[in-house]
């Protein structure tokens, strides 16, 4: 049996063991932890940073699914549609279980009080967004993601007390533990040491990988890491290449990339050039609903014919009082920056946004890693295809969940496995951070080539050796290489272009050769 490589070099780090380590405090990992709080199983739950600061709470829009509150909706159509914006490569029936499951999802949700908007007859109020035939995604004014994890976080924080549940805050995963090939648990960096967590299951939860790139709408948090920890004990990963970028995040020099929800188009707000002329329907009949990845490159083509550094999100179309009612914290936000949306409209850039590929796993978590399992945007199940369909994302995260809730209470073996020999390791993390995630965004972004892959591919890098204890942002810019160099390997295996990935070597989609998925793992190498 193989012991795992530690990153600590001093004694015996202390150790805690659990029947359920949950890696992540996102919508997954703090619903999947509610579930399994009030049962006879031992949970430790910890987070990178205080309780529930996730890219779920960043989340704006909301959560797509079919509850009967739209009589013209169904299942079938939400599948349709998902299928749709996947551009070939979604996962038939990983999306057929997923979207079936959203009614229970959001009986749960309603259960645990997340404050969803209704109309005045008291039935779900229902956005339209980009690629949906149908009204159908449930909100909370425009922080749905945040009012999800505020009401899960608060139960999680009360059965937290006295019960099974222990939580880790600002506890950094730095690596997995593995013993014969089984995921054991992981090894962790807190601001007072180096900390085992032993258990028979493992589940990441740590959402996306937005900070690979340079513009981003994701929190300074999304550096990729359960990607990473899983690559690295040998997990196969799936759809690497496909990222995908949000046409509408505020630019503005010295402003973060602030999301401009999709949910404002399907209010009605345009797009516009610098001349203030609407363009989207040149790209595409559907115009400013269209998917998200035509939309982001129509904008980028316009920004690049006009050399341009933004276009225009006009909100007016939605009118002045539905856009304060509807829109309150875009409003807010985008007065902080000077813009008054009521009389201006706003520039906005695509920024990276979401991963579409990541940690292979089934509609219940299970990876390729005995021990293992991933859930929410770590995770691939193949739902989202080469294009996310808008507010699919928590829609999966939160299904999942309770899927892997369900499969741990009907398992029986609790048993936690013993660690192996801790022995030194070293990390690897690029020169100059900033200046990669510049190099990922330039040429790992909207529109890739050949040459600008590989140059990524050479990015400078320097070892770094574990003999004292390492820092949380050590172990994310460790994560960030790894993950934005499995990115472009990914994209250069995939010569053709489809959904969110463009090739300018290779303008067209090759069914032939590429209707499929691409894996990577660290034991198989490349495989397609
Ligand atoms: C948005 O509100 O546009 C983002 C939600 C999502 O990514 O689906």
């Amino acid at each position: 049996m193989s012991a795992s490589i530690s990153l600590f070099t001093g004694d015996w780090p202390s150790s805690i063991e659990a029947d359920v380590l949950i890696i992540g405090s996102g919508l997954a990992g703090l619903l999947l932890a509610l579930q399994l709080a009030s049962t006879e199983v031992k949970v430790v739950l910890a987070s990178k940073a205080a309780l529930g600061e996730s890219n779920s709470a960043w989340a704006q829009g909301g959560v797509a699914a079919v509850t009967g509150a739209n009589p013209f909706d169904s299942p079938e159509l939400h599948l349709a549609d998902t299928i749709a914006a996947g551009a070939g490569l979604t996962d038939v029936a990983a999306a057929t279980s997923i979207v079936s499951g959203g009614a229970r999802l959001i009986d749960a949700f309603a259960k645990l009080g997340v404050p969803f908007d209704k109309n005045p007859a008291g039935v779900f109020d229902l956005a339209l967004e980009g690629g949906h035939k149908q009204a159908r995604v449930l909100h909370s004014k425009d922080t749905t993601g945040r009012s999800i994890v505020e009401a899960l976080a608060d139960r999680v924080r009360a059965a937290a007390v006295g019960g099974r549940l222990t939580i880790l805050e600002n506890t950094c995963a730095a690596d997995l533990l593995t013993l014969g090939g089984v995921c054991v648990g992981a090894e962790f960096i807190a601001d007072d040491g180096v900390q085992q967590v032993r258990a028979s299951h493992t589940v990441l939860a740590t959402g996306g990988l937005g900070q690979v790139f340079e513009r981003t709408t994701n929190p300074a948090l999304a550096t990729g890491d359960g990607v990473a920890l899983a690559y690295r004990i040998g997990a196969e990963l799936a759809d690497m290449e496909f990222v995908q970028f949000h046409p509408t995040a505020l630019r503005l020099d010295n402003a973060p990339a602030f999301l401009i929800s999709e949910a404002a188009r399907g209010a009605g707000a345009t797009l516009l050039d610098h001349k203030g002329r609407r363009f989207v329907r040149r790209f595409h009949q559907d115009g400013e609903l269209a998917t998200r990845d035509v939309v982001s490159r129509a904008i980028h083509t316009v920004m690049a014919e006009y050399e341009l550094k933004q276009v225009f999100l006009d909100l007016r179309p939605i009118g002045a009082e539905a856009l304060a009612e509807r829109f309150p914290n875009i409003v807010k936000t985008c007065a902080q920056y000077g813009i008054d949306v009521f009389s201006e409209p706003v520039p906005i850039a695509p920024a990276a946004h979401y991963m579409m590929g990541g940690i292979r796993a089934d509609v219940s978590g299970r990876t390729s890693v005995a021990g293992l399992y991933a859930i929410g945007e770590c995770s691939c199940t193949g739902l989202h295809g080469a294009n996310r369909l808008a507010s699919n994302s928590l829609l999966e995260a939160g299904v999942m969940a309770l899927n892997l809730a369900d499969l741990l209470l009907s398992t029986r073996d609790k048993s936690v496995g013993a660690v192996g020999q801790s022995v030194a390791g070293q990390i690897v993390i690029p020169s100059d951070l900033q200046d990669f995630r510049k190099q990922m965004y330039r040429h790992a972004g909207l529109v890739r080539s050949r040459l600008g892959l590989e140059g990524l591919l050479r990015t400078p890098a320097i070892n770094i050796s574990a003999s004292g204890q390492l820092s949380i942002e050590q172990l994310s810019a460790r994560n960030i290489y790894q993950v934005g160099l499995l990115i472009a390997r990914a994209a250069l295996m995939r010569n053709e272009s489809r959904g969110a990935h463009l090739r300018d070597d290779y303008r067209h989609s090759d069914d032939v050769n590429f209707a499929r998925h691409l894996f990577l793992s660290a034991n198989a190498g490349a495989a397609v």
